[in-house]
């Protein structure tokens, strides 16, 4: 199907930078730079700026990164790990493959772990939290970190949908032992294909993620330390991810300039909920752009027959798949969110034209002038 709207345009995109991206392929290839070089290293400099924090490690996706955190945080068969009910299913396999028991906790209305919530998941065997800042927006860090401290928990950020956001003006992934970052493409900061990193300011934790990225080797002394993996970021990634790093402000100003847009056209359609949750503390970015309404399959289709391109994070909530054997319970406000949400396009290659259109598309269905 060709559509009017892409939810994301690599292509497109790809033109926008096209001469740095070429040169940044060209040094890359000219010199043979393709494991743990010059650029790897350069990006996680600039990463690890960017978020505000000592130490960045390049790794080849987010949920390797969550897998790495929960090892580094020590997570061993038995221990309770608390992870939102309302998440991408990485999050939950990472505690689940490094042998620790999930513990899920609903969320709030907007999207992201409700701490009173987390509270109540708390047991004697509770050893971490997984807060995961979703669609661009920070968890209540205050509450987050404050339950950790009363507790003694663990705080692993799954940051991987909140490049740029902010919490009190300090960035999502500084605030817990470790951030985990996904460049995924159509992440804010996508690569081409997959890559993830850990920020954290633990010089112990940033060891023990780069020989474990290596399967567990120094690579210059070529000792092993550890059973590791292979799951490097490219070098030559790493290459394309500092180009996009650089122009990160000026896209995240677009994604709110966007989302300006779609409320301005939106607000006042009575049954259709907007991503906009007044309170100061919170920088969003907009990873995704989430409405909601009770007639969600309707609007979807009346989309797509008009040429929009939409997603739905997500029609099933994960821990409702049999075949992950997973016995947790049951999550009302994730539920109707799995019932209701969809996911307009947003991403800096769109032009305010086509965010019109899909007002327009979204007018006509409601029928709103
Ligand atoms: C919230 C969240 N956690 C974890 C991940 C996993 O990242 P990756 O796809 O890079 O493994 C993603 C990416 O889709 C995500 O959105």
């Amino acid at each position: 199907m060709s559509y009017k709207v892409r939810f994301v345009d690599p292509a497109r995109n790809y033109k926008m930078i096209k001469k740095e991206i070429d040169a940044a392929y060209h040094e890359v290839m000219s010199r043979g730079d393709l494991i743990m070089r010059g650029q790897l290293k350069h990006f996680e400099e600039k990463l690890a700026g960017f978020v505000g924090t000592k130490y960045a490690v390049g790794l080849n996706s987010g949920y390797d990164a969550l897998h790495i955190s929960m090892m580094a945080a020590g997570i061993k068969s038995g221990d309770e790990v608390i992870v939102p009910a309302h998440t991408f299913l990485a999050t939950a396999s990472a505690v689940v493959n490094a042998g620790g028991r999930l513990v899920l906790a609903d969320v709030s209305e907007d999207y992201n772990v409700d701490p009173g919530k987390i509270e109540k998941a708390i047991t004697s065997r509770s050893k971490a939290i997984i807060p995961v800042h979703l669609n661009g927006r920070a968890c209540d860090m205050d509450a987050v970190m404050s339950i950790a401290i009363k507790h003694r928990l663990v705080v692993i950020e799954d940051a991987c949908q909140s490049l740029g956001a902010t919490f009190r003006g300090k960035k999502t992934g500084s605030f817990g032992l470790t951030g985990c970052w996904s460049f995924y493409p159509f992440k804010i900061l996508g690569g081409y294909g997959d890559g993830g990193a850990i920020t954290t300011n633990d010089a112990k934790v940033e060891r023990y993620a780069k020989l474990l990225r290596y399967n567990g080797e120094k690579k210059e002394t070529g000792a092993y330390y550890y059973h590791g993996f292979t799951c490097l970021l490219d070098n030559i990634q790493a290459a394309f991810l500092a180009v996009k790093l650089r122009h990160l402000p000026e896209w995240l100003r677009r994604r709110r300039k966007i989302a300006d847009i779609y409320r301005k056209g939106l607000s006042g359609i009575e049954g259709l909920k907007l991503p906009h949750f007044e309170d100061k503390r919170f920088g969003d970015v907009f990873q995704n752009y989430v409405v909601r309404t009770s007639r969600r399959d309707e609007l979807y289709n009346h989309l797509k027959k008009n040429g929009v391109e939409i997603l739905i994070h997500w029609r099933i909530p994960y821990y409702k798949y049999k075949g992950l054997k997973l016995k947790t319970g049951r999550f009302s406000e994730t539920e109707s969110i799995s019932r209701e949400v969809l996911s307009l396009p947003m991403n800096v290659e769109i032009t305010d034209a086509q965010v019109k259109y899909v007002i327009k598309t979204i007018c006509n269905f409601f029928q709103f002038m």
